[in-house]
């Protein structure tokens, strides 16, 4: 193998660039060299595609955001953008690519080697961390501490005025994050996209704590959850009993910036490194994970179509301790 392309799609997460920087030096140690697709699957069709050297992913492993950018390709959902995107590759003379994002980059890296005889390796990167196939996805880590930083600050301000916040964070289909930071935050409440949540039993919840004279109270709320954002679960609440002194905050896409923390640079790096190292030894079609602190490898087919499901005594144990 003598050249390689690396690319980010979908949401962009803290780490990318600390794995697209280890990717890069692992095939430089193997004397392969490496193209760097800009803008995702688009930027394959469009044939936006670069040589990455060392010096070009110097300084980067600090670095939000993605320096080869990011994108969501309808194009490439069609055959007709897929066979652009083959040819793009080819004329790069690219004997394999290194696609980094979530189960969106993977379907489209699964359908691809299916259809063509240019492997691919998936890294997962998404704050979400709603990928099968690895106990962690690259800027989850970022994302929660991220938010955690932010709910802390409104404790201090919910606790001074006695007020009742709702704060909504990220996740259209995984509670991972409000899961995460509802227990790091001491939340009264978790709403999750996964669980039953029901107003009523908030109703209740708060009721219980007021009698006890806690009257200011966090409520986590999951962007996908059944029940609503934060702002429509504090409408209900409100319209059921107006004497809470209610606010509401999205913390929203503060989640997805930022320098990635340690845990995320180094997942990062790893996959990084092991995602190349799966292409030199002739791998294909498949995702690359952590699981158990252990590099595994899952097939797409099998990722794409199976959760990463929340761990249900979290979910128990948060309950237990909300009040
Ligand atoms: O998938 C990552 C994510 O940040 C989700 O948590 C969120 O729902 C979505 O992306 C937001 O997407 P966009 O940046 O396109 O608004």
């Amino acid at each position: 193998m003598k050249r390689i392309a690396i690319f980010t799609s979908g949401g962009d997460a803290p780490g990318m660039n600390a794995a697209i920087r280890a990717a890069v030096r692992t095939a430089k140690y193997y004397g392969i060299e490496t193209y760097g697709i800009q803008n995702g699957y688009e930027g394959m069709i469009d044939g936006r595609i670069k040589k990455l050297t060392t010096g070009s992913v110097g300084n980067i492993l600090q670095r939000g955001g993605t320096i080869l950018k990011t994108a969501r390709s309808e194009e490439f959902r069609t055959k007709e953008g897929r066979q652009k995107a083959f040819e793009n590759l080819k004329e790069h003379a690219i004997e394999g690519c290194v696609a980094i994002g979530g189960n969106g980059t993977y379907t489209g890296a699964h359908v691809f080697s299916q259809e063509h005889d240019i492997p691919f390796i998936g890294i997962p990167g998404t704050i979400d961390n709603d990928i099968y196939g690895t106990n962690f996805s690259i800027g989850f880590d970022t994302a929660i501490n991220t938010a955690i930083e932010a709910i802390d600050k409104i404790r201090d301000t919910a606790d001074s005025h006695n007020r009742l916040f709702f704060i909504e964070v990220m996740g259209r289909h995984s509670g991972y994050i409000a899961l995460y930071t509802g227990i790091g935050s001491g939340a009264g409440n978790i709403f999750l996209p996964e669980a039953d949540n029901s107003i009523e039993h908030l109703m209740e919840q708060l009721e219980k704590a007021a009698k006890r004279n806690k009257l200011f109270n966090l409520v986590v709320v999951a962007e996908g959850n059944k029940n609503g954002g934060a702002m429509e679960i504090a409408e209900k609440v409100n319209a059921i009993n107006p004497n809470y002194d209610s606010r509401v905050t999205i913390i929203g896409h503060l989640q997805r910036g930022g320098s990635p923390t340690c845990n995320d640079r180094v997942l990062a790096t790893r996959l990084g490194n092991s995602a190349v190292e799966a292409l030199r030894d002739g791998k294909n079609d498949l995702a690359v994970g952590i699981i158990d602190n252990k590099i595994q490898f899952t097939p797409f087919k099998e990722a794409i179509s199976k959760e990463n499901a929340l761990n249900e005594d979290l979910i128990r144990m948060a309950e237990i301790l909300a009040l």
